[in-house]
């Protein structure tokens, strides 16, 4: 068995996801040139397109990583606690959120506040997948690669139970998986 086994259809190739990946990394270069911003990537979804997204920025910038959870460990609640916090600080810093999918907003929602309180010059995210179906919260995506309907996808980062991260496309997990 293989894990491809455990995948019912591929939604984004490898192929399409770095053509994504160039095609958002070169409007970050036009917005963002000059600018030196701090590329920020939660954990543990965000880093293969992190490491992807960088490519294809022409321009100088800084990356650090985030890890947040829910305090009630259900995806519920909007409260979220800092598991290992940025290593600088992002006062007058242009800040920009890279993730691998934006689901109801929670997370980003509560850390967009945070680094406005610390003064960011200015906050934005980039997401590799939006699925705006779950949306709980406004959340102000000013990049996204594509939108996907609801699902259950895994890989390129994406986890299920921790597992499937290592794929490298996106892929749509059967049922019986998780069930
Ligand atoms: C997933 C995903 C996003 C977040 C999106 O991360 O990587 O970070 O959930 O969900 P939301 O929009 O509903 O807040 P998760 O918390 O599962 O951690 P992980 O990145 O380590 O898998
Ligand atoms: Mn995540
Ligand atoms: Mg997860």
């Amino acid at each position: 068995m293989t894990l491809r086994n455990d995948i019912s259809d591929i939604v984004l190739s490898e192929e399409k996801i770095i053509s994504l990946a160039k095609s958002l990394g070169e409007k970050i270069t036009e917005d963002y040139k000059d600018k030196n911003p701090l590329l920020v990537g939660l954990l543990k979804g965000s880093i293969m397109f992190m490491g992807d997204l960088i490519k294809y920025i022409d321009t100088h910038v800084e990356i650090d990583f985030m890890d947040v959870s829910s305090y009630s460990g259900t995806k519920s609640s909007g409260d979220v606690k800092i598991i290992k916090d940025l290593n600088q600080s992002v006062e007058d810093r242009h800040i920009l959120f890279v993730e691998d999918i934006i689901d109801t907003g929670q997370t980003l929602n509560a850390i967009i506040d945070l680094i406005e309180y610390r003064k960011a010059a200015s906050v934005e995210i980039v997401t590799l997948l939006d699925k705006p179906a779950n949306r709980k919260v406004d959340v102000d995506v000013k990049y996204v690669g594509t939108e996907i309907p609801d699902g259950f996808v895994v890989g390129y980062g994406l986890d299920f139970d921790e597992k499937y991260r290592n794929l490298p496309y996106i892929g749509l997990l059967k049922p019986e998986i998780y069930q």
